[in-house]
C-alpha cells in the first residue's frame, strides 16, 4: 500500500482516502469486510437507528439514467436506512472491527429529534467498535416525512443542537452528513462545526425524479402505479457535489470534508480532493462497478501524484480552491489579458523590439546571479508565493536564473516577461531601460545597493508605479517573501504597460 496515499484526518489514520459511502455497499458485516479486503481505506456503514424506528422498504426502489450509448450516468434510489435491528448492527460493527482493525469504520446514525435516542445510538455504536460517526442529516426521501434526515439537515439550528448532543455522548470524531437539497450548504456545515463536529460529509443524494414511463405515464421507479421523489447519485451529480464541497471548504477552512457525489474513477476522486475533501466516499460507484473499483482509484491517484511531483495526498487537498473567484473578477482578468496583449503588440511593433515578446503576459520574480549567499533557501521561500491568489490577479513564477551567465540578448528576454526583480546590484537596470512602458515595477536588491533611488526616480519620471526595497546579504527569506507578496499585491495591473 502506497504511503503517499495515507492520510490522517481528525486523528483517524486512513491507508488511503477512499471510503465506501453509506448504502448498499456497506449494508452488513460481510460486505463491509469485503470492502476492506479489496483495499478501501474506510467504510461508512449503511445508516442505522434504534430498533423501534419503522423502516419498510418498497420494490422497485432504484432507477437509472443512461446516455444514448447506454452508459450509466445517473442513479436514483428511494431506499430507506437499514431495516436490520440495531442489535444486529452492534454485532456487525464488532465483527468488522475485529476482522479489519486497520480499516477506519465509521458508523452512520439517524434518529428522531430526541436527545436521549441520538445519544444512545451514538454511544452504543462507538461501544461496538466504530472509529467515528457520521450523522445522517441528509436522507432526502421517506424519513424527512417524519422530521428526520434531510428535514433536520435543512435546519441549521437542529444540525447544531443534534451534533452537540452526539459530541457530548462520544469521544470519537463526528462528521455531519450534509443534504444538497438546500440553497446554501455552508449554513448547516457551519452549524455542524459550531455543534462540535470534526468535519462534514458532503453530499447525500439530490432530490429527483429519474423519469416517466411514456407507456403508462407513471413516474419511475413505479410502485403500485405511483412513485415518490428519490435521491439522485452517480456521475451526473459530481458537478453539483464539487461545487458544494468547494463552498464548504471556502466557508470553513480547516474543517475536514469527506467529499461524496459522482465518484466513479480516480479522476472524480482527485477532483473532490482538489476542491477541499481530505477523504472521498463513493456509494453508487462500488454498487455498479464492484468493490475492486478501488484498485483504479489507488493506481490513478498515485499516477497523478507522481506526474505532478506531489509527495503526499495531503499536499493536494484544496489545491484548486484559490482559482475560484467571482464572475466580475473573471471579466477583469480577461480585460487585463487583452490590455497586456495589446501592450505586447505595441511593444513588439516599436523600435525597441528585436526579441521575442511571446511571454510578456505573466508576472515573474527572478533571483538574479549567484551572489546571494543563502541561494537555495531564498528560492524555496519565494516558491511559496507560486499558486497564491493575489487580489489584483497577479501570478508569480519563480525562476532561478544565473543572470551573469546569460548573453546580453537573453538578459533582455528574461527581463521582458518579468515585473518583479529580486537580485543583486544593477539587476533592474535593463528592466528600466528596456521596459519603459511598464505600468509597475518592483525591484528588490539583495546587496544593500543604493542604486534603487536612481531607479525610483527613473520610474517616477516615466510615470510608473515603483516599489523598491533593499536587503542585506544573506537574506532573511521569510521577510523577503512578505515584502514581495506585499509588493506584488500593490501592483496596479489594470494599467497598460
Ligand atoms: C441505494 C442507495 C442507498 C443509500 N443509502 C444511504 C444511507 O443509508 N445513508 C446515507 O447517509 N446515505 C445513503 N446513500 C447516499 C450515499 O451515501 C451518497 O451520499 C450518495 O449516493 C452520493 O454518492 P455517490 O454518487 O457516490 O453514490 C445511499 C445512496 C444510494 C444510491
Amino acid at each position: 500500500m502506497s504511503s503517499k496515499l495515507a492520510i490522517e484526518v481528525d486523528g483517524l489514520r486512513f491507508q488511503n482516502p477512499f471510503v465506501i459511502g453509506s448504502g448498499p455497499p456497506s449494508t452488513n458485516a460481510k460486505i463491509m469486510n469485503k470492502a476492506f479486503a479489496a483495499g478501501w481505506g474506510g467504510v461508512v456503514a449503511k445508516t442505522t437507528a434504534l430498533t423501534d424506528t419503522e423502516v419498510v422498504n418498497v420494490q422497485p426502489r432504484y432507477g437509472k439514467l443512461r446516455s444514448k450509448s447506454r452508459d450509466n450516468v445517473g442513479f436514483q434510489n428511494i431506499e430507506l436506512i437499514s431495516d436490520a435491528p440495531f442489535e444486529k448492527w452492534e454485532d456487525w460493527f464488532k465483527e468488522v472491527k475485529d476482522t479489519h482493525p486497520e480499516g477506519v469504520l465509521i458508523g452512520s446514525i439517524m434518529e428522531s429529534y430526541d436527545k436521549g435516542r441520538w445519544q444512545e445510538v451514538a454511544a452504543r455504536s462507538v461501544e461496538a467498535g466504530c472509529d467515528a460517526l457520521e450523522l445522517n442529516f441528509s436522507c432526502p426521501h421517506g424519513h424527512p416525512e417524519s422530521g428526520m434526515g434531510a428535514a433536520m439537515g435543512q435546519d441549521p439550528a437542529q444540525v447544531r443542537e443534534v451534533t452537540a448532543w452526539v459530541c457530548e455522548a462520544v469521544n470519537v470524531p463526528v462528521w455531519a452528513k450534509m443534504t444538497p437539497n438546500i440553497t446554501d450548504i455552508t449554513r448547516p456545515a457551519l452549524a455542524a462545526r459550531e455543534g462540535g463536529a470534526a468535519g462534514v460529509s458532503a453530499i447525500n443524494t439530490i432530490l429527483s425524479c429519474i423519469g416517466i414511463n411514456l407507456k403508462t405515464l407513471r413516474p419511475l421507479p413505479t410502485v403500485e402505479g405511483h412513485s415518490t421523489f428519490g435521491g439522485y447519485s452517480y456521475l451526473a451529480v459530481k458537478p453539483i457535489a464539487l461545487r458544494m464541497v468547494a463552498q464548504i471548504a471556502q466557508a470553513a477552512p480547516g474543517f475536514s470534508i469527506s467529499g461524496i457525489g459522482g465518484v466513479t474513477s480516480s479522476t472524480d476522486a482527485i477532483e473532490h480532493i482538489l476542491v477541499g475533501a481530505s477523504t472521498v466516499q463513493s456509494c453508487t460507484g462500488p454498487m455498479l462497478q464492484g468493490m475492486k473499483m478501488v484498485s483504479e482509484l489507488i493506481e490513478g491517484t498515485e499516477a497523478f501524484l507522481d506526474e505532478h511531483g506531489f509527495d503526499s495526498i495531503s499536499d493536494i487537498v484544496g489545491k484548486s480552491l484559490p482559482f475560484f473567484t467571482t464572475h466580475h473578477h473573471l471579466v477583469e482578468l480577461q480585460q487585463e489579458k487583452r490590455r497586456r496583449k495589446e501592450a505586447e503588440k505595441r511593444f513588439c511593433d516599436s523600435a525597441r523590439s528585436f526579441f521575442d515578446c511571446a511571454k510578456l503576459g505573466h508576472l515573474g520574480i527572478r533571483k538574479l546571479g549567484r551572489s546571494v549567499r543563502n541561494d537555495g533557501e531564498v528560492v524555496r521561500a519565494l516558491k511559496s508565493l507560486e499558486g497564491r491568489a493575489f487580489p489584483n490577479g497577479a501570478r508569480v513564477t519563480v525562476r532561478d536564473v544565473d543572470y551573469s551567465s546569460l548573453s546580453f540578448e537573453d538578459q533582455i528576454k528574461t527581463n521582458l516577461d518579468t515585473d518583479v526583480m529580486v537580485g543583486p546590484h544593477g539587476a533592474g537596470l535593463m528592466h528600466n531601460i528596456f521596459m519603459p512602458d511598464r505600468a509597475a515595477l518592483v525591484e528588490l536588491f539583495i546587496d544593500g545597493s543604493s542604486a534603487n533611488r536612481h531607479f525610483h526616480n527613473l520610474a517616477r519620471w516615466q510615470g510608473r508605479s515603483y516599489y523598491g526595497s533593499a536587503f542585506s546579504n544573506p537574506v532573511r527569506a521569510q521577510q523577503l517573501v512578505s515584502v514581495v507578496a506585499g509588493a506584488v499585491s500593490s501592483l496596479d495591473l489594470s494599467k497598460p504597460y
